[in-house]
């Protein structure tokens, strides 16, 4: 049996500088340190990267997927870099770690996690891709756009080893249940699910004709596991690419257009997510707008060679532009909706305070 190599990525806002606009210099070396430190047993390589306010530890090794010392260094990591970010009295210090002690999984504990094992071929380039102020949802249209559309990848229709389609597995985030379509054949039944991001994410998605896992995605959604308002959960996602799989170019071509989100200020409003170069991941205006950001690495021996920045690349300036009008535009509309969320998605609200306060002066409708 050929060894198998396990691509693990943990992600958690733990303080955002300044605001929730990105990163303190410092909470990045402290996870560097740490997992160099601590995973110098476990890990084959790791790599540091950010979004806006988010920490994504990247991490190879050989021990499979929801492996407890994998996580446990994760959330050992993430703690000491809490630690950093109080010190710093940064903003919303350690906001995503719902829980004091350690369990032996991350899952559930606020953390959100990506991982997949898989043999490494003859050439693995993968990419994560992660974003900012904004839902696991957020990576449906891309997804599918990767994987099951022709007119974004050209390779569903040319390449033999992809023609016979890919199957997506879909997670049902409030029913807590999953299920998994097989496309094109069951394009139009999958679409109702995930067309509708705020509840049905496209967790994972495998090769028909190499059997093999492609993609996958962080699900966790931090309101519905808190009960309360804990900041978006900017989601990651691995893709591999080649051979069968969508081209490098054919996974970046899914973000050319960009599309809505949920999140945005105050993760109560809709945004389109701009793809950008990692130095412009700070997302500001208004908190905003959404940011993805996309690492390239070739993997080797499960060492990870890049990251290659990919979205720096002059051809996504229009998609760029085209993000920014979108979000002049749906600025201008303010608190109605579509820019705010309905209601019953806003992350916080005053609805039922105001409504309380104004209940006597409802009156009924002839
Ligand atoms: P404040 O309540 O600190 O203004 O927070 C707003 C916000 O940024 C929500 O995350
Ligand atoms: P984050 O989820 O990135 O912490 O952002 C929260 C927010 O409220 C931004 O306005
Ligand atoms: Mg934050
Ligand atoms: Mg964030």
């Amino acid at each position: 049996m050929p060894q198998k190599v396990t691509v693990t990525v943990i992600k958690a806002d733990v303080g955002g500088y300044v605001g929730h606009s990105s990163v303190h210099p410092r909470l990045i070396d402290k996870a560097r340190e740490t997992l160099d430190k601590r995973g110098s047993n476990l890990l084959i390589d790791s790599y540091v990267a950010t979004v806006g306010d988010d920490i994504n530890l990247i991490m190879t090794h050989r021990n499979g997927v929801d492996c407890p010392a994998i996580h446990e260094l994760a959330w050992d990591t993430f703690l000491a870099c809490t630690a950093v970010a109080k010190e710093l009295k940064l903003y919303g210090a350690g906001q995503d770690l719902l829980s004091d002690a350690f369990s032996g999984n991350v899952k559930g504990m606020g953390p959100g996690v990506a991982e997949m094992e898989f043999v490494e071929r003859q050439a693995e380039p993968i990419i994560v891709f992660m974003a900012d102020k904004t839902e696991p949802g957020a990576w449906n249209y891309p997804l599918y756009k990767m994987f099951a559309d022709p007119f974004t990848t050209i390779g569903l229709v040319i390449d033999p080893k992809m023609h016979s389609g890919f199957k997506f597995e879909v997670h049902d985030l409030i029913g807590h249940k999953k299920v998994v379509f097989g496309c094109p054949e069951e394009v139009y039944d999958m679409l109702v699910f995930i067309g509708a991001p705020g509840r049905y994410c496209i967790k994972s998605v495998y090769s028909k004709t190499l059997g093999e896992i492609c993609a996958t995605s962080t699900t966790q959604r931090l309101n519905l596991m808190a009960g309360r308002y804990i900041g978006k959960d900017d989601p990651s996602m691995i893709v591999r690419c080649q051979s069968g799989m969508p081209a490098v170019g054919e996974a970046l071509e899914a973000f050319a257009n960009p599309h809505l989100v949920a999140g945005w200020m105050r993760g109560s409003n809709n945004g389109p997510l701009m793809p950008v170069a990692m130095e412009d991941a700070t997302p500001t205006r208004f908190d905003g707008p959404p940011r993805a950001v996309a690492l390239g690495f070739q993997l080797c021996n499960g060492n990870l060679v890049g990251p290659r920045d990919m979205f720096a690349d002059k051809s996504f300036d229009k998609a760029r532009q085209i993000a920014n009008d979108i979000a002049q535009y749906i600025r201008g509309l303010g608190p109605f909706e579509p820019g705010r969320l309905p209601l019953d998605e806003m992350e916080y609200t005053t609805l039922p305070d105001v409504m309380k306060r104004l209940a006597d002066r409802f009156e009924d409708v002839d």
